[in-house]
């Protein structure tokens, strides 16, 4: 089953606080979800593989670490999952990044696909799927079948904020999938909305309405 690990951080979470808050406009909300997703990037690469290299400091000869090369993918789920590539980039700068176009129908609150463009060898990458909310589960649900049937292998899901409908849903579809959340939030409203929430996340991005 997949995991899902609650970033904590004292930093993640003071700025999300600022996230939320209905008063935070939109250059600020960009602002923040920009740094947000950089703090979240240091944390969901503690794992990565290190291997030892020799360099010369001004001192010595001394054996040192590098990153043994895994290939990372950034895949933002449009368009609300755009805001948080820039920040994830600062970090992790050779990344590739791929796309998935998906939006929610209000009607039927399913998630319908309208474009992807993807790296040609996501098979060999550690994939991380980037939406600032995971609501029903749908699109996130979506995106990650979708990646799968183009031959992904290895795929995490990064979120601002979670549903814990939307989470059972990754669990139950995805168990190889791991979760990253700044914040596992209390429920869905009728309007599939997570509450407490920020909002709609593509409109405080983007200043739509
Ligand atoms: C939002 C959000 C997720 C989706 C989450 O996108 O960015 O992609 O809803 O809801 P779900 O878990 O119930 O599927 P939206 O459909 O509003 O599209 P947008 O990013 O283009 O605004
Ligand atoms: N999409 C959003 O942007 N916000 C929510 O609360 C749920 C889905």
């Amino acid at each position: 089953m997949g995991n899902v690990h609650v970033l904590d951080h004292p930093l993640i979470q003071h700025k999300l606080s600022f996230i939320r808050d209905r008063s935070t406009g939109t250059k600020e909300f960009r602002e923040l979800v920009d740094e947000v997703a950089m703090l979240m990037a240091f944390e969901i690469t503690r794992d990565l593989p290190l291997e030892e290299t020799t360099i010369e400091t001004p001192v010595t000869t001394t054996t040192t670490k590098v990153l043994a090369g895994k290939k990372i993918g950034l895949v933002p789920i449009l368009r609300a999952g755009l805001g948080m590539v820039d920040g994830m980039l600062k970090l992790i700068p050779a990344a590739k990044v791929g796309h998935v176009g998906l939006y929610r129908d209000p009607e039927t609150l399913k998630p319908v696909e309208y474009y992807i463009k993807l790296p040609s060898d996501i098979h060999e990458r550690e994939l991380i799927v980037i939406d600032p909310m995971l609501a029903t589960g749908g699109s996130a649900n979506d995106a990650i079948q979708s990646l799968k049937n183009r031959g992904a292998k290895n795929i995490r899901l990064m979120c601002l904020i979670a549903a814990p409908e939307g989470v059972e849903v990754i669990k139950e579809q995805h168990p190889d999938v791991d979760i990253y959340l700044a914040a596992l939030d209390e429920k869905l409203d009728d309007h599939a909305y997570i509450v407490p929430g920020l909002g709609d996340a593509g409109d405080r991005l983007f200043g739509t309405k």
